[in-house]
C-alpha cells in the first residue's frame, strides 16, 4: 500500500480500490482487480504483463509504477496498447545515492560483520591487526551508470577525496563529467581500475548478469561490489562464489535477483553487506513518489499528459 496522503488526494478524484495489506498481490488477484479499471499504480514486485493489461478490457488508461526502475513492466506490449507507462524519476535520487554510501562504508570498513560480532560477545579487545578493511579515502571509486543517480553517488565521493571513473553507455555532457570530477572509461577499465564498483544502471535485456564470474575475475582482488540498482545485473549465484573465493574482498547489496530470495550461500558470507531493499526507502520520499504516481493518474483518466511517461509514443 502507498501512503495514505497521496491516496487521499487520489480519493478525491478517483473511485480507489487498494490492496490494503503490505504484501504482495498474487498475479490472479492482481487480474481481477484491474479489470474495469482506468488507471494502475503499481509497486517494482507486480509483473506487469499483457495479460495483466488485457485483464482491464481496454479501459487502462495508465500504468503508474511507483519506483523509477520500470523494468517489471512490458512496456512494448503497454506501447503496443496505447498506454502510457509513468515512472517516479528525480525524487529518490538523493535519498538512493545516500543509502548507496551507507551500504558502501558499511561494506568497506566491515560494520556488519562488526556488529554481530559485538552481539555474540566475540570482541576480545583492540589489536593491530583485528578486522581491518580496506580504505575509502584517496580510493578509485567505479561507476556503472552515470544518470541521476550515479553522479548525486559521485558527488559524495568528492568529500572522501576519491577518485571517481565511470561507464555510461548513454551520452554524459563533458560539463557534467568536470562538475564532478569524473573521468569516463570503457567497461573493462572500470572493472580493472576500481576499489570500489557501485552499479547505478536499470535492468534492461542488456544489463542483465553483466556481472558474472568473468567480470567479477578481472575486478581487483581487494575490490568491493555495490549493488543497489536491481538485482539480475550481477548473476548472484557467481557472486556467491567470488564472496567465497575471496575472488574480490566484498559486496554490499540492497537488491536480489530473485527478491525476495537470495542465492544459497550468500546470507552465510562474512563479506557481504545485505541490505532488504531500502534504497528509496525514507517517509519524506516515499510521500514524493506517492504524490507523483498519483499525479500521473490524475492526469492521465482526466485526458491530461502525465508528466513522468517513459513510453511518450502513446500519447501523440
Ligand atoms: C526502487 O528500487 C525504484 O526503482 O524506485
Ligand atoms: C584507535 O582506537 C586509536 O586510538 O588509534
Amino acid at each position: 500500500m502507498i501512503p495514505e496522503g497521496p491516496l487521499g488526494k487520489l480519493r478525491e478524484e478517483c473511485d480507489v480500490t487498494i490492496n490494503t495489506d503490505d504484501r504482495f498481490m498474487s498475479h490472479e488477484e492482481l487480474k481481477g482487480a484491474v479489470r474495469g479499471k482506468d488507471g494502475l499504480i503499481s509497486l517494482l514486485s507486480d509483473v506487469i504483463g499483457p495479460d495483466v493489461m488485457d485483464a482491464a478490457e481496454g479501459t487502462l488508461k495508465i500504468i503508474a509504477n511507483y519506483a523509477v526502475g520500470y523494468n517489471n513492466i512490458d512496456v512494448p506490449a503497454a506501447t503496443k496498447r496505447k498506454i502510457p507507462v509513468t515512472n517516479t524519476p528525480g525524487v529518490l535520487t538523493d535519498t538512493t545515492a545516500d543509502l548507496t554510501w551507507s551500504i558502501l562504508l558499511s561494506t568497506v570498513r566491515r560494520i556488519c560483520e562488526g556488529d554481530r560480532l559485538m552481539r555474540r560477545r566475540a570482541f576480545k579487545g583492540w589489536t593491530p591487526l583485528f578486522m581491518l578493511g580496506g580504505d575509502i579515502t584517496g580510493a578509485t571509486l567505479g561507476i556503472y551508470g552515470f544518470g541521476r543517480i550515479g553522479q548525486a553517488v559521485a558527488k559524495r565521493a568528492k568529500g572522501f577525496g576519491m577518485r571517481v571513473i565511470f561507464h555510461e553507455e548513454g551520452r554524459v555532457p563533458d560539463e557534467v563529467a568536470r562538475e564532478l570530477s569524473a573521468r569516463a572509461v570503457d567497461f573493462e577499465t572500470l572493472l580493472r581500475e576500481s576499489d570500489i564498483l557501485s552499479i547505478h544502471v536499470p535492468l534492461t535485456p542488456q544489463t542483465k548478469h553483466r556481472f558474472k564470474i568473468d567480470e567479477l575475475k578481472k575486478m581487483k582482488q581487494s575490490a568491493y561490489l555495490i549493488n543497489t540498482a536491481r538485482g539480475p545485473i550481477v548473476k548472484e549465484s557467481d557472486l556467491v562464489v567470488a564472496l567465497r573465493d575471496r575472488v574480490i574482498a566484498g559486496a554490499g547489496m540492497d537488491v536480489y535477483e530473485d527478491e525476495p530470495e537470495m542465492a544459497p550461500g550468500l546470507a552465510e558470507l562474512e563479506n557481504a553487506v545485505l541490505v532488504p531493499h531500502l534504497g528509496s526507502a525514507t517517509i519524506v520520499t516515499r510521500l514524493k513518489m506517492g504524490n507523483m504516481a498519483v499525479e500521473n493518474v490524475i492526469a492521465a483518466v482526466s485526458g491530461r499528459r502525465p508528466p513522468n511517461c517513459v513510453n511518450p509514443e502513446t500519447l501523440d
